[in-house]
């Protein structure tokens, strides 16, 4: 098993988290709706009906929860803001209950020595934007996203040193707006190609605008999600689609936003929504890179929209409750790849797996499959650091059993187990597996 001294003195050990996964408190205190309640209130979009309404009530439980990530020795924890919390339309009037709910968490977080890392967006766009056709599909978006910025670094900037403007932007364009699987569920080519434009475009604007008004030594990164893409056969197709996957997956938003340049298959994909100037509208330097991943990828060829299916792990392999395929050896290789080609540090932002362990008759959460896997995704990431790769964290995905999307709260990610029903929440077995490692940091 890792322990604490295989890591160097200073590596950050944390958790991370979404608004909309975690809040609840979904129409208190003056919040507007998001994309994502709008979706999850569609009926036969999530499964068993499940909404965010409540979720872990941590609008409400936050010093609960900050008390649990102390006692475990994180220093570190990544959060996301609930956009139409602050600014119920997306722009314009502001809502000054919802940016104080933030303001309490970051000065809760500060009082127990954990550093707010600040995610600016987690998927959940305001729905009066999307309905005014101000949503990614629109360009007219990329300055409202700066003025959001703004909004947050002129009011936590002075305490909150870690920002981050997009979790996974791949993903959520995707999911969102080409395969219409998650919020806001549109499935259409040219609108998905026109999201993941406009998001690396707000990217830009939003660093710029958050550079003007941090203070200096501000650490601003981006957060994609990585992984291998490996062809689901030997044939030639399939090893077509993989790359395709690959540009998809891991080129169209990392690439603009952390090398200046659009990959080659993307550029040609996009066309004239590439004006002149956008490239190097993308590309501001960056301080970190947050790299959340769980499975390799695999892909073979389809006449659809993308030119490729995601395909499950092949037969044999071990998985998930979520059906991916546990392969700590892809997790290696994609760090040291990506810390390769950015060439900017690199901290791991998620990683983890959900299964649906419950408490036994004594209340204790065993969840040794899930020890299992972070002891080798950790030994994974050891042996990435010895091949070069410039690795300073790692914050498990999740703190708490959340929302998980398309998927409702059957998959249980959390290193805290959280009871539905009554709110209790019980660490598990990882929890303490986690504990041991950052609780023996010098920092904690
Ligand atoms: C990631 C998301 C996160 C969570 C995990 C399981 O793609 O960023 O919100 O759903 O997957």
């Amino acid at each position: 098993m890792v322990t604490r001294s295989d890591f160097p003195e200073d590596f950050v050990w944390g958790a991370s988290t979404a608004s909309y996964q975690i809040e609840g408190a979904h129409d208190e205190d003056g919040r507007a709706p998001s994309i994502w309640d709008a979706f999850s209130h569609t009926p036969g979009k999530v499964i068993g009906g499940a909404t965010g309404d409540v979720a872990c009530d941590h609008y409400h439980r936050y010093k609960e929860d900050v008390a649990l990530m102390r006692q475990a020795g994180f220093t570190a924890y990544r959060f996301s803001v609930s956009w139409s919390r602050i600014l119920p339309e997306g722009h314009g009037a502001v809502n000054a209950a919802g940016l104080d709910f933030y303001d309490r968490l970051v000065d809760e977080l500060l009082a127990n020595n954990i550093a707010p890392w600040l995610c600016l967006y987690h998927w959940d766009l305001p729905l009066a934007l999307h309905e005014n056709g101000l949503g990614w599909t629109s360009r007219e978006i990329v300055p409202l996203f700066a003025d959001y910025a703004g909004l947050l670094a002129d009011r936590l900037g002075d305490r909150v040193t870690h920002w981050a403007t997009f979790n996974e932007p791949n993903m959520f364009t995707m999911l969102g707006y080409g395969a219409g699987v998650h919020a806001p569920g549109i499935r259409d080519r040219d609108r998905w190609l026109d999201a993941v434009h406009h998001v690396n475009l707000s990217h830009g604007a939003a660093v710029r605008r958050l550079r003007d008004q941090l203070p200096r030594g501000a650490q601003i990164g981006s957060v994609p999600n990585l992984q291998p893409v490996r062809p689901a056969s030997d044939n030639d197709q399939d090893k077509e689609a993989a790359a395709k996957m690959d540009a998809v997956m891991n080129r169209a938003t990392a690439d603009p936003v952390f090398l200046g340049k659009y990959d080659p298959l993307t550029r040609e994909w996009m066309g004239d929504r590439i004006r002149p100037d956008d490239e190097a509208a993308i590309f501001e330097p960056l301080d970190w890179l947050g790299l959340n991943h769980y499975s390799p990828h695999y892909a073979a060829a389809r006449a659809n929209m993308f030119g490729f299916r995601s395909m499950g792990p092949p037969e044999g392999a071990e998985k998930t409750l979520m059906g991916w395929h546990v392969a700590p050896d892809a997790f290696r290789e994609i760090l040291v790849e990506t810390s390769k080609r950015y060439e900017v540090p690199v901290y791991v932002t998620e990683n983890g797996m959900a299964d649906d362990v419950e408490p036994d008759s004594q209340g204790q959460v065993k969840d040794d499959a899930r020890i299992s896997y972070l002891d080798r995704y950790l030994g994974a990431l050891l042996e990435a650091r010895a091949e070069g790769a410039d690795i300073r964290g790692y914050l498990v995905w999740s703190m708490l059993d959340n929302f998980e999307w398309a998927m409702g709260y059957g998959p249980r990610f959390g290193v805290v187990h959280v009871d539905y029903a009554t709110q209790v929440r019980t660490p598990k077995a990882s929890y303490h597996f986690l504990a041991a490692l950052a609780r023996a940091s010098p920092n904690a």
